[in-house]
């Protein structure tokens, strides 16, 4: 315990060294206070500036998806591999171990499903993501809906205001319809909206034309979704251009638990997005695992 005896004074003031004063490593977050910038920190890698997180919330609106039927046996063994897992609070409460500390991306939002029409969603309680100790807050936002576009931007202001109230970062999530093509114009558009309405990090789809576009038109990173599964090869050419074109990591999901090696697949796409390896290398990555 602190006394009163034997205070000595204090002498190494460093006078005439200036403070040091860090930056912040990510795109667009310099000026965001120190809890946000902890939540971040714990989902980007400041030595790469990057995150493969990986995607098991499909279930929320597609049930049980190939590849998730069982999450206990296809997802729990892959978490060790990413930085950060994205999923509900269903499935993080009945079977991810809380041991695990990864970063959480929870699934903030939910509504309809694909058995009806997708996006009319509303939002959880802030407690709740608190009490799963959330670390980036994620809702669907669909830009060009008629129906819920107005509905899905107020739930993404909702959800900025709720996490900025304490410290926790938020994620818009760019839902394409069918009748939505998936180009730059688009996309740009649609990431754009998500970051002036206050999202800190934007998930969108890759494109194969003008991606840079993207990236250079929002001032957060932006990480990509995976889509719907492609051979593996071209799912690393496609995590490479992406980074490759300023984005900040992957958000997938079908690309790795659909694979005929998910484990491989994982530690190929953390080689692309964290090592720079090029998609030839990291397909050897992924075969080497394979054939073990
Ligand atoms: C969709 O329901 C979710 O937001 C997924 O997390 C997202 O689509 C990413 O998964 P995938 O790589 O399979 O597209």
């Amino acid at each position: 315990m602190a006394d009163n005896d034997n205070i000595v004074t204090g002498k190494n003031y460093g006078i005439g060294i200036p403070q040091v004063t860090e930056g912040y490593f990510l795109k667009g977050c310099g000026h965001l206070e120190w809890g946000m910038k902890d939540r971040l920190s714990r989902i980007f890698n400041p030595k790469s500036g990057h995150t493969v997180m990986l995607a098991f919330d499909h279930g929320y609106i597609m049930g049980p998806t190939s590849g998730l039927e069982r999450l206990d046996l296809t997802i729990v063994p892959l978490i060790e591999y990413a930085d950060c897992i994205m999923c509900t609070r269903g499935a993080l409460r009945s079977i991810v171990p809380p041991a695990c500390s990864k970063p959480i991306s929870l699934r903030y939002s939910a509504g309809s499903t694909v058995l009806t029409y997708l996006n009319d969603e509303c939002l959880l309680d802030i407690e709740e993501a608190i009490r799963l100790n959330a670390s980036i807050l994620a809702a669907m936002v669909a830009v060009g809906d008629p129906q819920h576009e107005g509905l899905t931007i107020r739930n993404l202001t909702k959800m900025v205001d709720l996490g900025t109230r304490y410290g926790i970062p938020s994620m818009g999530v760019t839902a394409v319809g069918k009748e939505l093509v998936r180009d730059a114009r688009y996309l740009s558009m649609a990431s754009r909206v998500c970051a002036e309405n206050g999202a800190h990090v934007i998930k969108t789809y890759y494109c194969d034309k003008d991606f840079e576009q993207v990236t250079n038109a929002v001032p957060v990173p932006i990480v990509i979704a995976g889509g719907k599964k492609l051979a593996e090869r071209e799912a690393l050419e496609m995590a490479w251009r992406a980074i490759d074109q300023g984005a900040a990591g992957v958000d997938m999901g079908r690309n790795i638990f659909q694979s005929d090696c998910p484990v491989g697949m994982i530690q190929a796409v953390r080689a692309v997005v964290h090592d720079g390896a090029k998609p030839d290398q990291a397909f050897e990555i992924y075969e080497t695992t394979k054939n073990a």
